[in-house]
């Protein structure tokens, strides 16, 4: 590979255990010739596998090729009082002798000053450069570099509106006692609250000093001792080098619960003991994780469950992984999100993508992975639910999607990586791995997949890098099989190929029919066996009420109460359902929620159906105007758009 940026770093074991077997679950048989007819190009050769390598970084003005950062040293006071964080960042430059400027990425900072070193003991005075403003990407920070220069410090602050911050106050947490502040990087919001060459190409190791008000603590996705005193200094180090989407910064009045072994959770004291009983088999997606792909290598895993206003579901912050507290259901039915963000420790933390247009590479592996780790823990049934749910939601998106988003290798110039977040990187790029499966079995592609996390393991990778490394070590082994597949038609072509995976739920074959009875009046309300489902399989009656009224929706209230579920899946699906088919008894219950949750999954779709009437456009705009002081910025951004 040329060009990559990163580091080798710990080196890894790879797991040669047998404990794992195949053939846990049926595969269909679909007939060779299906797929023949389906695929019938030959497989791609190297020049159209080049095609997929774009390595610029189109979304962050460092040249990292130039001048790059190794290494980071954050030394900062958090103001709850100012909203900002302010002190500074010592970042280790590597580079070529030509290089005289190290560029950064920067939005919405104040840069106070800036010093070089040589050496980094003594610093002097540096000459910079703040570029002016793009709307998408901040601001490049330009500083000249002398010729025998190692080490730079920026000495800034941040703003109280820093697109990757969110400054909660005690009214909004769960104690309602402290302040709460954390931290959201992932794609480019690291440079509104770290002056960093903000790209998933370049990887840095850092250590952080961080000073905050007495009563709380803070951690990070980094080495955190949850002993630590409550004395309003901590320090952190990060020994393991990550890109900056992963550096993750949170304050709040927080309680640790060990889960056993090498995973627990950090949360506000009310949802402490909860939080470690829903995350109990932690530890045993870990060794099924392990036991699948290989060892993980990040020491600790631990969950830190935030405020609701959390504008998503999970953030692998590496050792740390964040979530929503809307997770805590009580049955561990949603506890699939974990099996998430730990698969990322292997599938986007380990190995990254190099630019957010990779993001499938991230994605579309850990949506696998996380169906795997599933199976393993909670058995196929289970995982297959999952699958097919999930399948059938893309399905649904792909409906409203323009054809470009319905690429996997998306092209993003020029637009926010953000808007790129559709279910195409996670659930098509897990139909194309399962298709890669399924067509080599399950044995051999399972060694592929636990040689490329090895091969690539502590480095960013673009498409083109997978793909090669595809060739060598799973197609060229096997050409007969390997026409059955065309990877043209997964990455580069709109809607889903003809030989897409079909996952089968026995369980959910059931609910459909069910409620086809339902539907046509074959079956009573009261005979729906609803109390006996699991969550996954009341999502898949509610995802099939299409054509359901709002009277009909009064009857399955009265028998079910889904108004008042305690999931929040469940009500999310159900009050989705009350405005498309506007079922008013539900409304107290949606502004409520849209109130109290910030979890952007939930707050677009919501929002984007009250907005189809004109009615529910109004009622949107007078409950968001509530709303919006709560969200984060990243999710009034989205509703913004919405209801402009
Ligand atoms: N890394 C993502 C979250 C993300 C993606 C944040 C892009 C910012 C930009 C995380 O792993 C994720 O995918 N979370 C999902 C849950 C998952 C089970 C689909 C979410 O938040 O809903
Ligand atoms: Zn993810």
């Amino acid at each position: 590979m040329t060009g990559t940026i990163g580091c080798k770093g710990t080196p890894g074991v790879e797991d040669t255990s047998d404990r794992y077997h195949e053939n846990v679950r049926v595969i269909l048989a679909v007939p060779a010739a299906f797929f023949l007819a389906a695929c019938s190009k030959p497989p791609m050769d190297k020049s159209e596998i080049a095609a997929y390598g774009d390595r610029e970084d189109h979304h962050s003005y460092s040249s990292p090729l130039e001048c790059r950062i190794n290494h980071v040293a954050l030394d900062l006071d958090v103001s709850f009082e100012k909203k900002v964080l302010s002190g500074s960042a010592t970042l280790t430059v590597v580079r070529s002798d030509r290089a005289q400027t190290l560029v950064l990425d920067t939005r919405d900072l104040k840069i106070s000053s800036v010093e070089i070193s040589s050496g980094g003991r003594s610093f002097d005075r540096a000459s910079f450069q703040l570029g002016s403003v793009d709307k998408i990407l901040g601001a490049p920070l330009r500083i000249d570099l002398a010729p025998h220069t190692t080490h730079v410090r920026v000495n800034y602050e941040t703003s109280p509106q820093a697109t990757g911050l969110q400054w909660l106050t005690p009214a909004q947490t769960a104690g309602k006692k402290r302040p709460f502040l954390y931290s959201q990087s992932q794609a480019i919001h690291a440079r509104s609250w770290i002056p960093i060459q903000d790209s998933p190409g370049v990887r840095v190791t850092y250590s952080a000093t961080i000073r905050t008000p007495k009563t709380v603590r803070a951690v990070m996705s980094a080495r955190n001792n949850p002993n630590a005193p409550v004395d309003g200094e901590y320090n952190f180090n990060m020994p393991q080098p990550v890109p900056a989407y992963l550096i993750a910064l949170a304050v709040g009045e927080l309680d640790y619960r060990s889960t056993g072994g090498r995973t627990g959770v950090f949360a506000e004291p009310p949802l402490i003991e909860r939080a470690a009983r829903e995350f109990e088999d932690m530890e045993k997606m870990m060794q099924a994780a392990e036991r699948l792909y290989g060892l993980y290598r990040w020491e600790q895993y631990d969950v830190l469950i935030l405020p609701p206003s959390f504008p998503f579901g999970g953030m692998e912050n590496p050792r740390l992984t964040f979530a929503t507290p809307t997770l805590l259901a009580g049955d561990k039915s949603l506890v699939g999100v974990i099996a998430h963000e730990m698969a990322h420790s292997w599938s986007g933390n380990l190995v990254t993508n190099a630019t957010w247009r990779d993001f499938w590479l991230n994605e579309g592996f850990t949506t696998y992975f996380e169906r795997r780790i599933q199976e393993e823990v909670y058995g196929p049934a289970r995982s297959e639910m999952e699958a097919l749910l999930e399948k059938q939601e893309l399905e649904r998106e792909l409906k409203t999607l323009e054809e470009r988003d319905e690429i996997l290798y998306v092209d993003l110039k020029g637009r926010d990586p953000d808007d790129g977040m559709t279910l195409v990187p996670y659930v098509k790029g897990m139909l194309f791995l399962r298709s890669l499966e399924e067509t080599f079995g399950r044995e051999r592609f399972d060694t592929f997949l636990r040689g490329y996390f090895n091969e690539f393991a502590f480095r960013s990778i673009t498409t083109a890098d997978f793909l090669s490394y595809l060739q060598r070590n799973l197609l060229d082994s096997d050409p007969d099989t390997t026409r059955r597949i065309d990877p043209e038609a997964w990455l580069s072509k709109p809607g889903l190929p003809p030989s897409t995976p079909q996952p089968r739920s026995e369980a959910l074959e059931t609910v459909s029919r069910i409620c086809k009875d339902w539907m046509s009046g074959k079956l009573a309300t009261g005979n729906i066996p609803v109390q006996t489902w699991s969550t996954q399989e009341t999502l898949h009656f509610l995802h099939s009420l299409a054509a359901i009224d709002s009277r009909r929706m009064a009857d399955l209230d009265g028998a079910f109460q889904f108004t008042q579920s305690s999931n929040a899946e469940i009500l999310y699906e159900w009050l989705r359902l009350a405005v498309q088919k506007n079922y008013e008894r539900a409304f107290p219950k949606l502004e409520q929620f849209l109130k109290q949750v910030g979890r952007r999954k939930y707050l677009k779709p919501l929002y984007e159906e009250l907005a189809k009437t004109p009615a529910g456009k109004e009622r949107a705009k007078a409950i968001y105007s509530q709303a919006r002081a709560g969200y984060h910025p990243i999710a009034a951004m989205t509703v913004d758009g919405i209801l402009k």
